[in-house]
């Protein structure tokens, strides 16, 4: 061993270049590691004349250290060095952006509605979709093999039994729950999911959404309802908007009527929405039946009420103009992003 080894080792130290952490680790054996050059030469020095101990252990101690500096020097480089982590995570990097959501047309409607109803103080009601024949026909004042059970096409989940299970028609059947089970006077609306099997169109499903609305006390009178659904117009449609009822047929209202509103489109001079009437149809009313009262507890000659009833896409359809009620049960996000913009209620 001689001074020269050393200084040779030294010159091969300061050239080292590695552009891998494998590099790095290659050259750290080569010269650190347990059969490395350096430690060969400490294994050396056991030879070295005692007069040069003391000059040769200094030399090799400093190699040693500036191997060590530089093997660490190399290592951080390398983890440096642009495309090193090209598998690893780059937080410097622009997120990917998550595509918002919005809230779904008829979600919407249905939110509008129950707020405006809120307003004049009613409370919301929910019942099961899974109904039993009483509440959604038998207590609303339809007989067993009524021809008026026509007008709704029903699923049946279990027949052959004298109360058998259904899926639920339309959401009457709440307010005959709420009747049951609330302290009077009730002023409630019920918005819910129904179900009839009808074939689906443009203008039909077999499943769409409704909105019951029920308010029973002393003393309500026809004209108490033509005010609540004529202020409900105006809300939803807008200030100028006029309602006119027709005369209709509901087992469970008596009177029972049919009430349009004044298009929105044309303001009643006639368009194809409204089909030249000038009018759109949006709900089914009336004063609730005695019979309906009597059947839930509530004594009729002391009590009476109104009902109304809708179909939250016929009022998302004339909102927005869409003329095909499938449109909001195929979740195409090409139309549902169209919402997306529609302020809070
Ligand atoms: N339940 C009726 C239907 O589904 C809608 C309706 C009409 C509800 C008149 C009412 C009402 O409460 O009074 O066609």
């Amino acid at each position: 061993m001689n001074i020269q080894d050393i200084e040779r080792l030294r010159a091969e130290l300061d050239a080292l270049k590695c552009k891998t952490e494998k590099e790095v680790e290659e050259a750290r054996v080569r010269f650190l590691g347990k059969k490395g050059e350096i430690t060969a030469l400490f294994d050396e020095f056991r030879t070295v004349a005692p007069e040069l101990k003391r000059e040769f252990g200094r030399t090799l101690n400093e190699l040693k250290q500036s191997a060590q500096e530089k093997i660490t020097a190399l290592k951080d480089a390398v983890a440096d060095a642009p495309g090193a982590k090209a598998s690893g995570l780059d937080l410097s990097m622009p997120g990917d952006p998550l595509p918002m959501g919005s809230r779904h047309p008829v979600s919407i409607v249905r939110e509008e509605i129950v707020s405006i109803f809120r307003k004049f103080g009613y409370d919301v009601a929910e019942g099961p979709e899974v109904e039993d024949d009483y509440h959604v026909f038998e207590a609303l004042n339809f007989p067993p093999n009524h021809p008026a059970r026509d007008m709704q096409d029903t699923f049946f989940v279990s027949a052959g039994h004298p109360n058998p299970l259904l899926l639920r028609t339309h959401t009457s059947s709440v307010q005959v729950r709420a009747m049951e089970t609330m302290n009077l006077p009730i002023r409630v609306i019920c918005p819910g999911r129904v179900f009839r099997n009808e074939a689906i169109s443009a203008r039909a499903h077999c499943i769409f959404h409704q909105v019951e609305g029920l308010y029973i006390d002393e003393g309500v009178t026809f004209s108490d309802l033509k005010q609540a659904i004529l202020l409900f117009a105006r809300e939803m449609f807008g200030p100028d908007t006029q309602i006119r009822m027709r005369p209709s047929y509901f087992p469970f209202t008596e009177p029972s009527a049919e009430v349009d509103v004044s298009c929105n489109i044309c303001h009643g001079k006639g368009c194809n929405i409204c089909k030249g009437t000038g009018w759109l149809e949006i709900l089914g009313c009336g004063m609730v039946d005695p019979n309906v009262l009597e059947a839930s507890g509530i004594d009729s000659k002391k009590y009476s009420g109104f009902a109304f009833g809708m179909g939250i896409e016929r009022i998302a359809m004339l909102k927005w103009q869409v003329n095909d009620l499938r449109h909001y049960f195929e979740n195409d996000l090409r139309f549902l992003g169209e919402f997306a913009s529609a302020p809070e209620v």
